[in-house]
C-alpha cells in the first residue's frame, strides 16, 4: 500500500481535482482514501472519516454494500457494455420499467451525470415546442440560488455566482424567480405564506411571458447547493398549477433529493404533484456508478415519434444505459423494495432529532431537517469558517463540507445510533474550533 504522502504528490501532479483551486492544496492536503465500509471512509494510513455528506450526496446504503457489489459483479460476468442506439439489454429495460412505476413518467433516457440529465430535459422541452408548432417557446426559468449542474446549458439555469460568473459570456440568460427558501421569509411570515408569496411572483412572470417560455426547472423542496434551503411544498403545488395553466413544462430536478432523501421516494410526492420531466442521478446507483435518467410524459414522447428523423431526440452519450450502472441501480431499488427504507429513515431521523435536543449548544440559526437532510447556519464573523470547519472535522474523523456558514448532514441512510452520536458530537467540536 502506498504511504499517504507519495499518493498525494502523484495526485497533485497528475489529477485536476473538481471544484478546487488546486493551489490551495499547498496548504490543505488532499485526503487519500483507500477503502470504504458502511458510513466510514479509510485513508491509506488507516485513519477513518464518517462520510456525513454521502460522498457528494450519492451514497445511500453505505460503502462496500454487499447487495449492490454482488449485482455489479454478476452483471460483469455477462455484459459490461453495449451501445444503446439500435441495441437494448435486460438491465436497462428492467430499470426503465421500475423507474416508470415509481415516477408515473416513462420513456427513460439515460446519461451518466446529473448535469447531462439537466441538459437532456432542457433540450427535450425546447424540441417538444419546436415539434408542436410553438417555435417561440425557447426560454427557461429557474429559481434564485438554483443549482442544476455545471455544463453550459445546466449553468444557464444555475444561480450560484462562484460557479457561473466566469462563464457568463458563454451562457443563455434564464429569468430567475424568487426563491421560496424559508430563510428568506419576512419575520413573522410562515413557511407556507412565504412560499405562496413567491408563487404569486412566479405566476405574474409566467402570465406575462408564457408565449416564449419552454420550461421552469426546479429543485423540489430543497435547494441543496444553496445551503440546503428548504421550502414549503405549497410552492411546488402552485408551480405545477401555474405551469399547467400557462402551458409551460415543469422540470423536477430530483438529482439530489430523489430516492428517499427528503422522506418520500421523490420530493414532488410531498406536494402530490407530477412534473413533465423528472431528472434523476446521484443516489440512483446507491453511489456506485455514474448514471442519470430523464423520464417524461407520453404526450411529450409522442411529439417526437415521427417518420422524420430530425423530429426525433438525437441526443446521445457513449455510455448511455450502461448495463453495469443499470445493475447497480436495480440492486439499489431492490433494497428500497425489501428493506422498508423510507419508514426506517423516519426512525433514524427521529433519533437524530432527539439527539440534537440534548447535544447541541452552538451559536446557530435556522436549524432545519427534511427527511435525511439536516442543516444549520452558524453565526460567526470568521470569513474562513467553511474551510476551517472542514479541516477541523477531518481532524475529528468526520467528513462534512460546509457551504459558506451552512453546516449540513446528508449521511448514508444506514447510519447507526452510535454513528449519529459520533457525527453530532464531532460536528459540534469542529464548528466550535472554527468559530
Ligand atoms: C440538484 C442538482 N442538479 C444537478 C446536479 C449536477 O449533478 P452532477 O454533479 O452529477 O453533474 C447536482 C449536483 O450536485 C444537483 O445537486
Amino acid at each position: 500500500m502506498l504511504k499517504n504522502n507519495s499518493l498525494l504528490q502523484r495526485s497533485l501532479t497528475s489529477v485536476w481535482h473538481p471544484c478546487t483551486q488546486m493551489k490551495q492544496h499547498e496548504q490543505f492536503p488532499l485526503v487519500p482514501i483507500a477503502r470504504g465500509e458502511g458510513v466510514w471512509l479509510y485513508d491509506t494510513d488507516g485513519k477513518r472519516y464518517l462520510d456525513a455528506v454521502s460522498s457528494w450526496w450519492v451514497n445511500l446504503f453505505g460503502h462496500n454494500n454487499v447487495q449492490i457489489k454482488d449485482a455489479i459483479k454478476a452483471q460483469l460476468d455477462t455484459l459490461e457494455h453495449v451501445m444503446l442506439a439500435g441495441f437494448t439489454h435486460e438491465p436497462v429495460v428492467q430499470l426503465s420499467e421500475k423507474l416508470a412505476k415509481l415516477t408515473g413518467l416513462g420513456h427513460a433516457f439515460y446519461a451518466s451525470d446529473g448535469a447531462s440529465a439537466t441538459e437532456i430535459a432542457l433540450k427535450m422541452s425546447f424540441h417538444y415546442w419546436q415539434n408542436t408548432g410553438k417555435p417561440l417557446k425557447t426560454q427557461f426559468i429557474c429559481l434564485q440560488n438554483s443549482y442544476h449542474g455545471e455544463t453550459l446549458g445546466a449553468l444557464s439555469v444555475t444561480d450560484v455566482a462562484i460557479f457561473k460568473d466566469t462563464y457568463a459570456p458563454l451562457l443563455r440568460q434564464a429569468a430567475l424567480m424568487p426563491s421560496p427558501d424559508f430563510r428568506l421569509a419576512e419575520a413573522g411570515e410562515t413557511a407556507e405564506d412565504y412560499a405562496l408569496r413567491c408563487a404569486e411572483a412566479l405566476e405574474q412572470y409566467v402570465r406575462e411571458h408564457h408565449a416564449t417560455l419552454a420550461a421552469f426547472i426546479i429543485e423540489p423542496l430543497v435547494q441543496c447547493a444553496a445551503g440546503m434551503g428548504i421550502y414549503h411544498p405549497a410552492y411546488l403545488k402552485r408551480a405545477r398549477e401555474i405551469c399547467t395553466q400557462y402551458d409551460v413544462h415543469l422540470i423536477a430536478d430530483e438529482i439530489a433529493v430523489g430516492f428517499g432523501r427528503t422522506g418520500e421516494m421523490f420530493a414532488c410526492q410531498h406536494a402530490g404533484i407530477r412534473a413533465d420531466f423528472i431528472c434523476l442521478s446521484k443516489g440512483i446507483t446507491g453511489g456506485y456508478l455514474p448514471l442519470s435518467a430523464v423520464l417524461t410524459t407520453d404526450t411529450i414522447y409522442q411529439a417526437f415519434y415521427d417518420d422524420s428523423t430530425v423530429r426525433g431526440f438525437l441526443h446521445s452519450h457513449s455510455y448511455t444505459g450502461n448495463p453495469l450502472a443499470c445493475s447497480a441501480a436495480l440492486a439499489t431499488l431492490a433494497i428500497f423494495e425489501n428493506d422498508n427504507v423510507i419508514v426506517n429513515n423516519r426512525e433514524t431521523a427521529a433519533k437524530l432529532n432527539g439527539f440534537l435536543q440534548t447535544h447541541f449548544d452552538l451559536p446557530i440559526k435556522h436549524l432545519r431537517n427534511q427527511g435525511m437532510i439536516w442543516a444549520f447556519d452558524v453565526q460567526t464573523q470568521n470569513s474562513q469558517f467553511a474551510k476551517q470547519c472542514y479541516q477541523a472535522a477531518l481532524q475529528n474523523d468526520l467528513l462534512i463540507r460546509p457551504i459558506g456558514n451552512t453546516v449540513y448532514w446528508m449521511p448514508p441512510y444506514t447510519l447507526s445510533h452510535g454513528e449519529i452520536d459520533f457525527m453530532v458530537k464531532a460536528t459540534v467540536a469542529s464548528v466550535k474550533a472554527a468559530l
